[in-house]
Formats: structure tokens, C-alpha cells, sequence
């Protein structure tokens, strides 16, 4: 089977709701996309004003469905995106997918990525038949690797220059969880 072509649908958890990216999230999305701590990990930079936003909403949108998707992460009570969270890439037999996440430092600590992440393995495995989930981190992201190994991932080694990370390509560990 050859990666999925259309959109993907809304996930629910009890608290959130993963839905398509919006223009109307820009301000949402600038708080903590402009954050240099919510992003301290991120290969971009801190967004510098709110038009880099809508810029990065729309790339989003533009390459929605493809091999790769961005859900927000919103919090059904107050309706505020708080996050992203995304199908980075998925390999050409449609199996293989990495993952990787954004929360807004006001939400972290609260379990919020825990769910985020449960919701989307769930999705993966069981609506679209995926066999291995696996996410790059860098060494020093501690909360990445606490979140990856607190919903069953194992960390299976280190990829040398395993990704490029703003301006050079940077050693990272590599976790997997494998149906
Ligand atoms: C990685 C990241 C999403 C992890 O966020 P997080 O807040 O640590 O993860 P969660 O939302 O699942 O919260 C888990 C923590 O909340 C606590 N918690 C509090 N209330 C909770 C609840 N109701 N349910 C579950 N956990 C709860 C847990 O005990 C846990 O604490 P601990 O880390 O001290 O063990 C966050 O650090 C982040 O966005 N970082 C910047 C972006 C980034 O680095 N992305 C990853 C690139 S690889």
C-alpha cells in the first residue's frame, strides 16, 4: 500500500481535539511558535512577527495529505490550539511513519503531548495500518525522550547527522514503536 493521498480525519481525547490547521489559529500559533522555549528543539526558528505565522499555516495547508500532515493540538475546553503535532514523514510503502510534536510551554507538565501522542499511535496503527512509529530526538531534549518512552517507545540508537537542524546536520537519538 502506497502512502494516503487525502487529508486525515479529526482526532478526539478527552481533553483535546487534533484537528486541521487554520488561518483563524494565527495568534493561537504565534504564542507559542514565537516562544524560543516552546521551540528550543525545533529545527526552525522563533517566529518574529505573525505573517511568518500565516506563512508557516500555509505551508502547512500546502503540504497537508502528502507524506506528511500537521494536526493542531486544541484544548477542547477553552478551544485554544496549545500545539501541533504531525506525521513528519512516512516512508513509500505507507508503513513507516515519524512523528514529532510542538506544546506551548504553558501546557506542558500537564499531560497534554501524553494523549496528543496516544491518539495519534492509535490512528496510526489501527486506521492506517502502520508497523513501525518512529520519532528522531535530539540528545539533549529530555522531555521529548521521557514523552517517547512514556507511551511505549523504545530508543533503539543514534543517527549520526540524523537530521538537520536549522544550519547543520545534528547527531539524534532514534526511537521506535513497532506493531
Ligand atoms: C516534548 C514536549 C511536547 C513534552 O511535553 P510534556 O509537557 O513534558 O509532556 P506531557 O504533556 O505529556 O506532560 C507530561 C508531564 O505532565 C505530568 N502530568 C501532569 N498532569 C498530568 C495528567 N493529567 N496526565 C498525564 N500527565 C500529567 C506528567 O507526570 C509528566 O511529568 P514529568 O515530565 O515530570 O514526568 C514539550 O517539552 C515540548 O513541546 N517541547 C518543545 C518542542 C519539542 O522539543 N518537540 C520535540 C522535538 S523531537
Amino acid at each position: 500500500m502506497f502512502f494516503k493521498t487525502e487529508k486525515h480525519r479529526d482526532l478526539f481525547t478527552e481533553r483535546l481535539r487534533l484537528r486541521a490547521p487554520s488561518f483563524l489559529d494565527v495568534n493561537d500559533v504565534f504564542d507559542f511558535c514565537s516562544d524560543p522555549a516552546s521551540c528550543k528543539y525545533a529545527d526552525w526558528y522563533p517566529h518574529k512577527n505573525k505573517s511568518e505565522t500565516r506563512e508557516y499555516i500555509a505551508w502547512l495547508k500546502r503540504k497537508a495529505g502528502d507524506k506528511s500532515y500537521t494536526w493542531v493540538i486544541e484544548h477542547r475546553e477553552d478551544e485554544r490550539v496549545i500545539g501541533t503535532i504531525s506525521i513528519v514523514d512516512t516512508d513509500y510503502s505507507g508503513k513507516i511513519f515519524t512523528v514529532g510534536y510542538t506544546l506551548s510551554r504553558f501546557y506542558q507538565h500537564k499531560g497534554y503531548a501524553t494523549e496528543a501522542l496516544k491518539a495519534l499511535i492509535d490512528y496510526l496503527f489501527k486506521e492506517l495500518f502502520a508497523e513501525r512509529i518512529q520519532a528522531k530526538v535530539i540528545p539533549e531534549n529530555e522531555p521529548s525522550c521521557k514523552l517517547l518512552e512514556r507511551v511505549g517507545f523504545k530508543k533503539e540508537g543514534t543517527l549520526k547527522k540524523g537530521a538537520f537542524c536549522r544550519t547543520e546536520c545534528v547527531d539524534v537519538f532514534i526511537y521506535a514503536l513497532v506493531k
